[in-house]
């Protein structure tokens, strides 16, 4: 197969979802479709079991497990699909946020009966920013829920889509009969006794067809037709350029447990969701075809043995062939490096790879050089763009407990960094550390792994930061600047890029700032 039909059959996405919709179980019945596991359960029972233990070790269960469901593999109708796995976890949203700036489009799943969740508006939000193509799957159709037309106002009053539905269904919740696929034009019932099963897929000529009140009476046929004749009044048709260039939303209905209307989206999804698309760099925009190798880190994976320290950093491969026993120019670090044993993935294993695809995703060892964000290439200096850190929620000062360990708290402290796990500031004032995190959750996390895995012990003293802001000067207001500098220096800080962070201590004060410092930029992100 030629290099540019190897990056076409490439499917590279997230699922996306507030917790409790659906994620889990409609990936891993997507895996069931791709043959990739054998048995409904296999990725489920790696989700954290919610009742049985407290949060934390919750979190470090999910940790362990995550290196094996990180990236779910499979080929499915000549195509290779990669799902990037996203933590569920709120107080892991970043990881979600990073995760994101990998994949070229993305599923959300939104529950029949809530609608749309806090969590979904944000991380929708992030695939805004970064200009994701989007389909949505409404699930639980076997269980009451909102109204089919007012779930899709909702997503476009809430969300801002602009929806487009391919599939529609008949009845919900215990009148559930099935879903009428706009795309295909053809119908699928449940079956009455059992809605574990699919009864068959009846494939109709349109809605005129007298087969349609066979199957599902006369009263649900009616309402379906003029349901859809809505649709096609209200919703406009589906258009696969506006699609890609996340002017339009495709909408399916299902049910992920019941297997109802998954397959229809995975077959809908391989013909219409990108292959891998182009990336904006600090140089120019590097296109996936382009022949030398290109890549970058989007997540790093420590080991959970805590006597090797060795991690798993995940690349993506944006352009190019990347081979197994070439040498790599690590951008930031203007070094080289030779991976001899980079791991592919496939749901379940791993393997080690000889050559992998724009759109792949490789797992390379690394003793601790890494940083999410780090771009490697065949000798070009490039920076991908759009990998930046937002204003954490939570800020604590962190403390050394133990002076003999002072050295390997530093360096833990910078690894767990490096990993993403949280953000450090250090004072500008008196040079102090101060993490900031997006969940309280992730200081127990660090205390924890500090202590297990670097012998260091800590403890955190409370500061009430409201929000980090990244401070953009802007040219010719140097007086402004050093004034500002001066008044608040006791709020600067500087982030792990050396970037002048203000840690704002209510947002009354961040406003007053704002406004007494006109010219100066604020930023909750750290790329502008
Ligand atoms: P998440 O990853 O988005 O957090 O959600 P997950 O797939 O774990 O699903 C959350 C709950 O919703 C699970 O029930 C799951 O079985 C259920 N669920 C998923 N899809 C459907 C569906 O189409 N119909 C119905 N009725 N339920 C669905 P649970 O009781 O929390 O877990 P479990 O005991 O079933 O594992």
């Amino acid at each position: 197969m030629g290099f540019q039909e190897e990056i076409n059959k490439r499917r590279t996405f997230g699922i996306i979802s507030h917790p409790d919709a659906g994620k889990t179980t409609l990936t891993e019945k997507l895996l069931l479709f791709g043959g990739a596991i054998q048995e409904a359960g296999a990725v489920k029972s790696h989700k954290i079991k919610k009742a049985a233990t407290s949060d934390f070790m919750e979190i470090e269960r999910q940790r362990g497990i995550s290196v094996s469901t990180s990236v779910l593999a499979f080929n499915y109708k000549e195509k290779k699909i990669n799902i990037l796995d996203t933590p569920g976890h709120k107080d892991f949203a970043e990881d979600t946020f990073r995760t994101l700036t990998a994949v070229d489009s993305v599923i959300v799943v939104i529950d029949v009966a809530k609608g749309v969740e806090e969590q979904t508006e944000k991380l929708v939000e992030v695939c805004r920013m970064r200009e994701i193509p989007i389909i949505v799957f409404i699930n639980k159709l076997d269980r009451e829920g909102k109204d089919a037309f007012d779930l899709l106002d909702e997503l476009e009053q809430k969300l801002k889509f602009k929806v487009c539905p391919l599939s529609f269904p008949i009845g919900m919740g215990y009148d559930f009969q099935g879903i009428y696929n706009i795309w295909e034009k053809n119908l699928m019932l449940f079956n009455a006794d059992n809605k574990q099963k699919i009864s068959k897929t009846i494939y109709i000529n349109g809605l005129n067809d007298p087969k349609l009140i066979d199957h599902i009476g006369e009263t649900a046929s009616d309402n379906l037709k003029e349901e859809i004749e809505i649709i096609e009044e209200v919703y406009p048709n589906f258009n696969k350029d506006q699609y890609l260039s996340c002017k339009q939303q495709p909408v399916f209905f299902g049910s992920a447990l019941n297997n109802f209307g998954v397959k229809e989206l995975l077959d809908c999804f391989i013909s219409i969701a990108p292959s891998p698309t182009k990336k904006e760099s600090t140089l120019r925009i590097i296109s996936p075809n382009e022949s030398k190798f290109t890549g970058f880190i989007f997540k790093i994976h420590a080991n959970m043995d805590p006597k090797h320290r060795d991690r798993l950093a995940f690349i993506k491969i944006v352009s190019g062939k990347f081979k197994r026993n070439m040498t790599y120019h690590h951008v930031r670090l203007n070094k080289k490096f030779k991976f001899s044993s980079p791991n592919a993935f496939f749901a379940e294993k791993k393997e080690i790879v000889n050559e992998s695809y724009p759109g792949d995703i490789v797992g390379v060892h690394d003793s601790g050089n890494f940083k999410i964000g780090d771009a490697f290439s065949e000798g070009e200096d490039v920076f991908f763009k759009g990998i930046p850190n937002f204003s954490p929620e939570h800020f604590r000062y962190i403390n050394n407990l133990d002076p003999m360990k002072s050295k390997q708290l530093a360096k833990g402290i910078v690894q767990l960094m490096d990993e993403g796990v949280a953000q450090l500031f250090i004072l500008e004032l008196n040079g102090r550390k101060v993490i900031g995190t997006v969940g309280a959750l992730q200081f127990e996390v660090i205390q924890y792994r500090l202590e297990h895995e670097y012998g260091a012990k800590c403890s955190y003293e409370n500061l009430n930061i409201h929000k980090a802001c990244w401070v953009e000067n802007q040219e010719g207001t140097k007086a402004e600047f050093n004034e500002f500098k001066k008044l608040k220096s006791k709020f600067l800080a500087k982030d792990k890029d050396g970037k002048l962070v203000f840690l704002s201590d209510s947002s009354f004060s961040l406003e007053m700032t704002k406004e007494k410092f006109p010219s100066i930029n604020f930023h909750y992100k750290s790329e502008f």
